[in-house]
């Protein structure tokens, strides 16, 4: 079977084809249009904006990701799109151009939930356009930790598709409290791979950046920045980011209380700020996954979303699995399908068709008259 994969839910137009053969998902072509660098100049993704993009570029992304396969639209089985959530004029780009070719096809057309597509990141089974790996042996139930810039869940799925949130963010997610903490720190968007290459450059960890007397005064920077915790010893799996987001606002206003220029000028203090931001979101993300773990006994422990691309995150959460679980399984995304990606789409779309009776099949043929985007879709 061959799933077309569409995404417009955000900032990135992006398309992929993926062959479904033997219970293996095998990404063929994926193509992804970033407009990074149009937002970036406002801090953040402009709705208007995005839409005027994702027009510009749906039918090229489209075209080059045939043109990479060497397939032709006639050889697909499956269009499926992301309807939701997200933002309303970039979602409409992307299902609206999916009804169309799904009408002009005659194709079978499905709406994917993105944090679905998220989750389904983790059943690719290659690690790079035309690789050869195995298909990942994922046992259930399964607990996914959800971070990325509009999410932060912890879903527990007993089998395929089936979602029960057993806790997520009360404010911003954790990804949106990346991008706000960035722009107070003058790091530019996105905030979570600036603040990640901050924190990593922190002489303290990273020994061959400096002699001893820069690896002292790296440690003194350290210690004046502390932040907390939000919420890491509420009896419940929620979480709440906004506070940590403030916490590093009023930290910068006290340090440039004398000196406004101190962030540029004091050796590592802006490294050190990242990475005990960085560290203060991974400690909460940690202990509340280990803790819902051991309520819940997951066969498998999964990260899916934008923020899945962080190496600490990723490396720390590895290693509390394998002290604390040793009987746990921890599966991750590739970091290539961490961040939006239509691959994900069309994977997701792949396990839908399978868990579809006939009738649904020839309903999905005709959902190019009734797809509708929705911003606030609902996964569970
Ligand atoms: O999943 P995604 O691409 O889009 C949404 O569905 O929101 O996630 C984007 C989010 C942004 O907030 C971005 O700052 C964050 O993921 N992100 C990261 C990293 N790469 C992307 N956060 C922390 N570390 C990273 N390396
Ligand atoms: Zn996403």
């Amino acid at each position: 079977m061959l799933i077309l994969g569409i995404e417009t839910s955000c900032d990135e137009t992006a398309a992929a084809l993926v062959r479904a053969e033997d219970g293996a998902l095998r990404v063929l072509a994926d193509t992804v249009s970033s407009q990074i660098k149009i937002h970036a100049k406002w801090g953040g993704v402009v709705p208007s904006l995005a839409a005027r993009e994702h027009v510009k570029n749906i039918v090229p992304v489209l075209d080059a990701t045939f043109q990479k396969a060497r397939l032709m639209p006639r050889d697909i089985d499956l269009i499926a799109v992301t309807h939701g959530p997200g933002l309303i004029p970039a979602l409409l780009i992307g299902t609206n151009a999916a009804k169309t070719l799904a009408y002009l096809w005659h194709k079978p057309l499905l709406g994917i939930h993105h944090i679905e597509g998220h989750i389904y990141a983790n059943f690719l089974s290659e690690t790079g356009v035309n690789s050869q790996s195995q298909k990942p042996q994922i046992k259930f139930p399964i607990l996914c930790l959800v971070v990325s810039g509009g999410h932060t869940q912890l879903i527990l799925m007993q089998k395929h598709l089936d979602y029960e949130i057993i806790g997520e963010t009360l404010d911003d997610a954790v990804g949106e409290a990346f991008d706000k903490a960035a722009r107070i720190l003058g790091l530019g968007y996105p905030g979570g791979p600036a603040i990640a290459a901050k924190a990593a450059e922190l002489g303290i960890k990273n020994y061959e950046l400096g002699n001893d007397t820069n690896k002292l005064r790296a440690n003194e920077a350290k210690k004046l920045i502390k932040l907390p915790r939000p919420m890491i010893h509420k009896n419940n799996f929620d979480f709440s980011f906004s506070g940590l987001k403030t916490a590093v606002l009023y930290k910068v206003k006290e340090l440039q209380k004398n000196n406004k220029n101190i962030l540029h000028t004091e050796y590592q203090l802006l490294d050190a700020i990242c990475d005990e931001f960085q560290q203060a979101a991974i400690d909460v993300l940690i202990h509340k996954t280990l803790r819902a773990a051991q309520k819940y006994n997951p066969q498998t422990i999964m990260l899916a979303g934008g923020v899945s691309a962080n190496q600490e995150l990723r490396r720390q959460l590895g290693e509390a699995i394998k002290s604390n679980l040793p009987n746990t399984k921890y599966q991750l995304p590739d970091t290539t399908y961490s961040i939006d990606n239509a691959a994900m789409i069309a994977a997701a779309g792949h396990f839908r068709w399978e868990n579809m009776t006939a009738r649904e099949r020839t309903a999905a043929l005709h959902a190019w008259k009734t797809l509708q985007a929705d911003a606030n879709l609902k996964i569970a």
